[in-house]
């Protein structure tokens, strides 16, 4: 892992484009970009996209794959309304740090603005990650219009997945498009309570007909980056419409 990303580890903050410290918070934990970087090399990314930037904590992860697997005209899109403002383009910042900005293009709005705009110029991705507005309908969103640029073969991860929102729309995902569960070691390390409120709240969940991916707590619930390998470029008939 690059050492600018090791640094914000360590010691919890970065510098902003103004030179002010700035504390870390809302990144992805290590072991997620740790998945964000073997999902990368695994796809041999190119053309790659976030939504939620904040201090570029995955942005660094991604942009360090496409660094190394060094294909010609790789790029990382990253989507978020909030980077030069609340941010104070730390993530730009923490780029330029670790000789990856080139890498970068920032998108500044507002994902449901940004992703039909990338749509429109053709953009085809090889991996992309959802870590933006964490409401169903904005994760629906985000998913919807990546679907639509995601290869067939490319991986979409997401992030905080055991957050209801999250599952639910993974649950649309398991019932509407084409998707794989991959699996994904534990990263989160959830006493035997918590444990037991998550794997009763996924079974009663499936009783109330969630689809069993959304619900197996093994791969989806307990980790909080979910990763799902696209198989087909597939939508449903006209008329088609199961619960999720
Ligand atoms: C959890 S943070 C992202 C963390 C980042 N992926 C990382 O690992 O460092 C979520 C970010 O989404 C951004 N955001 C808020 N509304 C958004 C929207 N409508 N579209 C995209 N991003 C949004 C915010 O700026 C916020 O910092």
């Amino acid at each position: 892992m690059n050492s600018i990303l090791e640094e914000i580890y360590r010691t919890g903050r970065c510098v902003d484009l103004h030179g002010a410290e700035r504390r870390v918070t809302g990144g992805v934990p290590r072991d997620d970009a740790c998945v964000l970087q073997e999902f990368g090399r695994l796809a041999k990314a190119r053309t790659t996209l976030e939504t939620g930037v904040a201090f570029g904590l995955s942005t660094l992860a991604i942009c360090e794959v496409l660094e190394q697997i060094g294909k010609h005209g790789a790029c990382h899109y990253g989507i978020d309304p909030d980077q030069r403002t609340v941010h104070g383009g730390a993530a730009i910042q923490n780029l330029r740090r670790a000789g990856l900005d080139r890498l970068f293009e920032l998108c500044e709005g507002p994902s449901h603005l940004m992703l039909p705009r990338l749509l429109e110029k053709g953009i085809v991705l090889d991996l992309a990650f959802i870590d933006g507005w964490h409401t169903f309908d904005y994760t629906l969103l985000d998913f919807f219009y990546i679907d639509k640029m995601l290869r067939p073969g490319g991986f979409l991860l997401l992030h905080d997945c055991n957050w209801r929102s999250k599952v639910k729309v993974i649950g649309y995902i398991g019932t509407h498009r084409k998707y794989k569960p991959m699996p994904v070691r534990a990263t989160t390390r959830l006493s035997s309570k918590q444990r037991l409120k998550e794997l009763a709240l996924g079974i009663s969940r499936w009783l109330r007909g969630a689809p069993y991916e959304s619900v197996r707590p093994s791969q989806v619930c307990l980790p909080t980056i979910a990763v799902f390998q696209k198989l087909e470029n597939f939508e449903p008939d006209y008329r088609f419409f199961r619960n999720f």
